[in-house]
């Protein structure tokens, strides 16, 4: 039974701008007092000893979609199961999506999307998606703005279904300004995709290869030079999502060094894998269908460099995985597999052991980008995002020397596909603490 009050002794804090020994109580959901020694035997609690281990700032993954409906069903994690996966492997909290039918208005949607996440073990809030323009959007953000609900997530491909036209993603870019929100953009330029997708169709050209071929690294930069153009001209803060081309971090970079208020975001699957893997059987290659696609070298090396420059602020996941019967929908059309992989639980290790032990990021930065940046930008700082007295207690206990290899076998993911497979990763969450309470996989 808990005690209510947990004292972590012995850890090492690491913040995004400073790492120091010390032990820390938490009270009531709450980090209560941070001290090189607090005694045990004057307080009735709970004890863990962080020895040799670090004490993040919980991770908070702020792209996943769990429980997405798709025309090949449900993606394969629902919010328990995703959350579940989340939280063992060191992850506090996630940004999920409300997405509404055509013509359903966002508060209707919100409030369906929040019956769905009931089931969901750790902190949760929502993008929200304005997937057509009109007149009462103004009044809809709005409300979703007053409920606590800050983000507005527009597609830039996807015409058919949640995609915008440019006059739309205006309009939709100038409420979002007024109301005092934040866009942020999937950056793909939808018309020409589907226009090349459509034609290695029609010239028989069904295999995954053609996936990537149909979204070449330039409708990915050029959206994303559209996309910051009409939020510069909107004066809306712009956040966009899984950057995954070396041609869009230019984009980003110069815009920033001008002033303009924009956070980038990307995946570790766009660090670690690339187009090679659709070359190949269709069930070898079908779990590495996404958009973005997975790119080349090159671009995986330049987002390892904008993650140490701060051109990228932040590690989400996309964390959307569908199973292989799922993916099978696509054997003979490239175009009906459904997009997405998981990648909740190996945000934190993949990060850890690809940017921190290799020297490419700090364990400072590591932290900022997998914590403390989402927090800042989403509006969840000063209670999440960081460790200090009067913030929330939600930590992650890192052990750096935990071993183990990725595997589907025994992923916590409800997915029977892992694009990981194999990799071999250092470090774990051996616990994560979520509002004061110790949480630990089965
Ligand atoms: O392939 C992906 N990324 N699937 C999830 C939906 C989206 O586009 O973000
Ligand atoms: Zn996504």
């Amino acid at each position: 039974m808990s005690k209510m009050k947990l004292l972590i002794k012995n850890g090492h804090i690491i913040n995004e701008d400073e790492s120091f020994q010390a032990d820390i109580l938490c009270e009531g959901g709450k980090i209560t007092q941070i001290s090189k020694h607090i005694d045990q035997q004057l307080i009735d609690c709970d004890f863990i000893d962080a020895r040799g281990k670090y004490l993040l700032p919980g991770g908070i993954d702020p792209h996943v979609h769990f429980h997405l409906p798709t025309k090949a069903g449900f993606s394969s994690d629902d919010f328990l199961s995703g959350s579940k996966a989340a939280l063992f492997s060191g992850t506090t909290s996630i940004i999920d999506f409300v997405t509404p039918k055509k013509g359903q208005k966002l508060p209707d949607a919100l409030k369906e999307r929040l019956i769905e996440a009931k089931s969901c073990r750790c902190n949760y809030s929502f993008h929200i998606s304005p997937i057509e323009w009109r007149d009462s959007l103004k009044e809809e953000i709005s409300y979703c703005i007053n409920k606590g609900y800050r983000t507005f997530k527009v597609y830039m491909a996807y015409k058919d279904s949640i995609g915008l036209d440019d006059s739309s993603l205006k309009k939709v870019m100038k409420v979002v300004a007024a109301e005092g929100g934040t866009i942020t953009v999937h950056c793909e330029m939808g018309d020409e995709i589907e226009a090349l997708r459509n034609k290695f169709i029609s010239e028989n050209k069904t295999s995954v290869e053609y996936h990537p071929l149909s979204r070449p690294n330039d409708t990915e930069s050029r959206a994303v030079k559209k996309a910051l153009e009409l939020a510069k001209e909107a004066s809306c803060p712009i956040y966009i999502v899984h950057v995954s081309t070396k041609e869009s971090l230019r984009y980003i970079k110069q815009a920033k060094k001008l002033g303009q208020e924009v956070y980038a975001e990307t995946c570790p699957q766009y660090l670690l894998l690339n187009d090679t893997k659709y070359i190949g059987d269709f069930y070898d290659t079908a779990k590495y269908v996404m958009s973005p696609p997975l790119r080349k070298e090159d671009d995986n090396l330049a987002l390892w460099e904008a993650l140490g420059d701060g051109t990228i602020d932040t590690m989400g996941t996309d964390h959307c995985p569908f199973s292989q019967s799922q993916k099978n929908n696509g054997h003979n059309d490239f175009r009906k597999i459904p997009n997405g992989a998981g990648g909740v639980e190996h945000r934190l290790k993949l990060l850890y052991t690809y940017g921190v032990l290799t020297s490419k990021i700090t364990i400072n930065q590591f932290v900022a980008l997998t914590s403390t940046n989402a927090a800042r930008i989403f509006g969840m700082l000063p209670d999440k995002g960081i460790i200090k007295v009067g913030a929330d207690a939600d930590i992650t206990i890192w052990n750096p020397e935990a071993n183990s290899t990725i595997s589907g076998k025994n992923h916590f993911s409800r997915c029977d596909l892992e694009i990981y497979e194999g990799y071999t990763v250092k470090g774990n969450a051996d616990f994560t603490i979520l509002g004061g309470e110790l949480k630990k996989s089965p």
